[in-house]
């Protein structure tokens, strides 16, 4: 069983392999140093500014950006770990999924690298290392919130992994992004959203549940967030932090019901959430008053991070989950984890 335990070594005396990496999967540019199960180094270049102007990001943009920063990202966290390219014993990279222009940048520089270097490669996915980022062992329910996906995953062991539904439409921090664009937050808006929430009156303002009286293991925010516009259209009167509250009230009421059933179903006590809703305070909160036995990744490693990808790299290294052929791994923007 793999697990940042066994990756120190598990009682060998062989040193844990020194591990870098890069993820370049949306608009930040990761790039971490793992020493087996231990975090060296975490430098994130965020082109946040860049794109806010736009609302969204621009994928263009951000590959470019990517190409730009990703020599000076590199140097830094070489500095901040204290080692040398030729100290490294091996290069992760995202491979997937994401924006694919700026995948292929990571993933490219990566394969060069271990390439130059005459080290292993090893391409790993990116919601892996959202769930590596939680340190956690299985077996463990995993609820994935991210810009990009909304999904629980029953977690048995590293290489068995069953997909138990996702969202039919907008990611939660998606829906975050949107209403905080409503209120005129900026992108990407949830931890503003969320820190705009704290003053308000979460039953100020009533809200439709999602997908009320379904029992099964999908989620929904788009009806949600129609229904925020369409009310702050109509009355405008409304205090944006009253509006704020409530949507973050349901939201976080929304994936933390779902869960606890995926929970129920699949007879597992444990359960890590990971990606950048993760650093939701409400949603921690009522996990924890739900008496569930959870596990986040400290917030330096809820959001977008190369640590993540080194760390899950480390443990794939460890338990001999690697590829034949790993420079051939493709960028794919809409990679599944089942089966990665
Ligand atoms: O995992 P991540 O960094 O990037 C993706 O892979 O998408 O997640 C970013 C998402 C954004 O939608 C952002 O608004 C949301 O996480 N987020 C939050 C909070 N902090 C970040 N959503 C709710 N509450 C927060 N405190
Ligand atoms: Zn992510």
């Amino acid at each position: 069983m793999a697990g940042s335990v066994d990756v120190r070594g598990g009682g060998s005396s062989r040193k844990p392999p020194l591990v870098l990496g890069i993820d370049t999967s949306c608009d930040d540019t990761g790039v971490g140093i793992a020493l087996g199960g231990e975090i060296l180094a975490n430098v994130v270049e965020s082109q946040t500014a860049l794109h806010a102007r736009f609302g969204g990001v621009m994928p263009e943009l951000a590959s470019r950006e990517h190409l730009e920063v990703i020599d000076d990202v590199l140097d830094r966290a070489l500095a901040q770990a204290g080692v040398g390219l030729g100290d490294l014993d091996a290069i992760a990279a995202t491979r997937g999924p994401g924006l694919v222009g700026a995948l292929l940048v990571g993933l490219g520089y990566g394969k060069a690298l271990a390439w130059g270097l005459s080290v292993p490669f090893v391409p790993v996915h990116h919601l892996e290392g959202h769930l590596a980022a939680a340190a956690a062992e299985p077996p463990f329910v995993a609820l994935l919130a991210s810009g990009g996906h909304t999904v629980l995953f029953a977690v048995r062991d590293w290489d068995d992994i069953e997909e138990l539904g996702r969202s039919r439409d907008d990611a939660a921090g998606e829906a975050f992004d949107k209403v905080a664009r409503l209120l005129g937050l900026g992108y990407p808006g949830g931890a503003a959203l969320a820190r705009l929430a704290a003053d308000g009156d979460d039953t100020a303002v009533a809200l439709p549940f999602p997908m009320q009286g379904d029992k099964g293991l999908e989620f929904s925010f788009s009806g949600l967030k129609t229904a925020v516009a369409l009310l702050v259209e109509r009355e405008p009167g409304l205090r944006p932090a009253d509006v704020a509250a409530a949507f973050e009230r349901v939201v976080v009421a929304s994936l933390v019901s779902v869960t606890l059933r995926a929970l129920a179903r699949t007879g597992l006590s444990r359960l890590v959430v990971a990606g950048g809703v993760a650093a939701n305070a409400r949603l921690r909160r009522e996990f924890a008053a739900a008496g569930v036995d959870v596990s986040f990744p400290p917030a330096a490693l809820a959001t977008d991070n190369g640590a993540m990808i080194a760390l899950a790299g480390a443990m794939r290294l460890a338990s001999g989950r690697v590829s034949e052929h790993p420079l051939r791994a493709d960028a794919e923007p809409y990679l599944p984890l089942v089966g990665a």
